[in-house]
């Protein structure tokens, strides 16, 4: 037990294999080259069309002396997620962690969305992180433990204009990340989340090159600062590392006190 003992705490990720998925690019890309640079072996997965940025990130591993393969990921299909997680389990023996980090969003007025808009961003930001918490769940009760870990949002838990389907799914990943750990802590499967405040990605440059955005928000946030990839990589890490054993079913909220309005 870590309490028992006169070791230091170790927040080392060992030989651990993992899948990040939406690893090409922004937050996954750091997440990526973090785990790998902390002992992890990474598979970088994502959509076919990011394959030339996965290689590259899996490269840039491989350089610096780490362990990172590339691999296509469509978190929508189902089959896609089987396949992934097939093939990490061939080739490397087993899935100790998955990192559920791939999602979009269409940023509108309440009263403009529409259908296909719930439907597309549903489809990858909670459909696919439930698929992929099972998917990756029945391999880990399978071998008998693994960690996931979610990325959610600081809006899933509170509301902001213009972004009521993308806050609605991450304060569903918020649920179902309880659900899993719920499910799955009896077998040896951890799952928690984290929740990132406003983090400068391709997903939100326009947001940061909007001095509106930038004058509006900036405030709200009592430490001062947006956040940057490497903040949400610290978070992930800790939750995958032996110092956060005793830990699921909780979002890590990664937010400069956002929230705490
Ligand atoms: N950037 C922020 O301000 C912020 C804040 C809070 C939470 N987040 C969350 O962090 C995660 C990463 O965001 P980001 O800003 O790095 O975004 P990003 O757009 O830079 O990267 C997202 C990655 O997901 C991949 N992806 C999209 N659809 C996919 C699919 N169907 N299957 C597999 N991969 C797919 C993309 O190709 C891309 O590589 C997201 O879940 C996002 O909601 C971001």
């Amino acid at each position: 037990m870590v309490g028992d003992s006169q070791e230091p705490i170790s927040f080392s990720l060992g030989r651990q294999v993992g899948i990040v998925t939406g690893g090409a690019n922004g937050i996954g890309r750091t997440l990526c080259e973090g785990l790998a640079a902390a002992g992890a072996t990474i598979v970088v997965a994502d959509l076919p069309t990011q394959q030339e940025q996965a290689q590259e990130v899996a490269r840039g591993i491989v350089k610096r002396g780490g362990s990172a393969s590339p691999a296509e990921l469509d978190v929508t299909k189902l089959a896609s997620i089987e396949q992934l997680v097939t093939q990490t389990v061939a080739g490397h023996g087993r899935l100790d962690f998955m990192v559920n980090n791939a999602g979009i969003n269409v940023r509108k007025p309440v009263l403009d969305y529409v259908e296909e808009e719930w439907d597309r961003i549903a489809a990858v930001n909670l459909k696919g992180v439930f698929f992929c918490c099972q998917i990756a769940g029945r391999q880990m009760v399978r071998q008998g433990g693994g960690r996931i870990v979610n990325i959610a949002s600081q809006l899933a838990q509170v509301a902001m204009a213009e972004r009521s389907i993308y806050a609605i799914t991450k304060a569903g990943v918020a649920q179902l990340t309880r659900a899993f750990a719920l499910e799955l802590g009896p077998r040896g499967v951890a799952v928690n989340a984290v929740g990132p405040t406003f983090v400068s990605t391709p997903l939100t440059t326009s947001m940061f090159t909007d001095p509106g955005f930038v004058q509006e928000n900036l405030p709200k946030i009592p430490l001062g600062r947006f956040g940057t990839p490497r903040d949400v990589l610290g978070a992930v890490q800790f939750l995958l590392s032996p110092a956060a054993s005793l830990i699921s079913g909780h979002t890590l909220l990664v937010d400069g006190g956002y929230t705490s309005h």
